[in-house]
């Protein structure tokens, strides 16, 4: 899809279920409000963009993000002084210690498919990922477009969720750490974590997308819980779908720009004996919601 030429901004879709590269840009230097528009228009219809070849510092990062709204605090990761960058709104996603000490989260270990931050009761609309350093194999990134997944939900199983909401256990990481503060959780019904309707509809494209969060510990409101589970299960059997996925592997420079409102992402592990260095921020956002006026239609 071209753009009107005045931007400048070419976007080409990955050709999967979603992503786009937007080339074109370079997002160190300001950025008028039609290229703004573009940009955020590419994001709505494709619901990740990468960004290649960029050169950003953190404050270069963070001007960036800024332009979709304010930002979201790092959130508590399993170790309280992984998080060395001096930015409270940049999370450092890295392996790689100093002096024994880890430098950033999650490790080299794999990342479930989850959604950042769902377990608050305000979520994050969007996430930025920067490349700094990057392993020559392995730690490739997965979107999976959750709009897709609700949209080909068996007839059954849509009917099974519409109105129920799902708790999102907010005690462990995505690489399953403890986080720094919290208790281990035995029974999923007793999980710490907001509440959050599963068919979630958003609030600038109007579309409806499944919203799962993470699957430990999650429980369906009112359910017994082998209900809860069983369902559950089902679902994500079906969100999980390669056909509903696109993977990024990373080059250094690469920004990576998704919507946790109608995408989830997952990681694959990598060699620990490698170096990955990630810096990345989130968007504020608001309190998840279903219309139920979206289908009447
Ligand atoms: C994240 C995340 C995956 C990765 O930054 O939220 O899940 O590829 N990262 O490091
Ligand atoms: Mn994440």
């Amino acid at each position: 899809m071209d753009l009107p030429q005045r931007t400048g901004i070419t976007v080409i879709p990955t050709g999967a279920a979603l992503g786009a590269d937007v080339a074109g840009f370079d997002l160190a230097k300001p950025l008028d409000a039609a290229a703004f528009r573009a940009i955020e228009a590419a994001w709505h219809g494709h619901l990740v963009l990468r960004f290649r070849g960029q050169q950003l510092d953190d404050p270069g990062l963070l001007a960036f993000a800024r332009r979709f709204g304010d930002l979201d605090r790092a959130p508590v990761h399993a170790v309280g002084d992984t998080d060395v960058d001096p930015y409270p709104e940049i999370t450092v996603m890295s392996n790689i210690k100093v002096d024994g000490k880890p430098i950033g989260n999650l490790g080299h270990y794999e990342a479930e498919w989850h959604t950042d931050m769902s377990y608050n009761e305000k979520t994050p609309i969007g996430s930025l990922l920067y490349a700094l350093e990057v392993p020559p194999a392995g730690g490739d990134t997965g979107f999976s477009n959750l709009y897709r997944a609700f949209e080909t939900l068996p007839g059954e199983l849509k009917r099974a969720i519409i109105g129920k909401s799902c708790k999102h256990d907010s005690s462990r990481t995505s690489v399953g750490d403890l986080r720094k503060g919290f208790k281990d959780v035995a029974d999923p019904r007793e999980a710490p974590g907001a509440v959050h309707p599963i068919v979630r509809t958003h609030p600038a494209t109007r579309r409806n997308a499944l919203f799962l969060g993470r699957r430990r510990n999650a429980y369906i409101v009112g359910l017994p819980l082998a209900e809860s589970e069983d369902l559950l299960n089902r679902l994500w059997a079906h969100a999980s779908k390669p056909e509903f996925a696109w993977y990024q592997q990373w080059k250094v420079g690469d920004l990576i720009l998704w919507d946790n409102r109608c995408a989830m992402h997952r990681r694959d592990a990598f060699d620990p004996a490698s170096r990955r260095l990630m810096h990345r921020t989130q968007i504020q956002g608001d309190r998840p919601f279903f219309d139920p006026a979206t289908l009447a239609a």
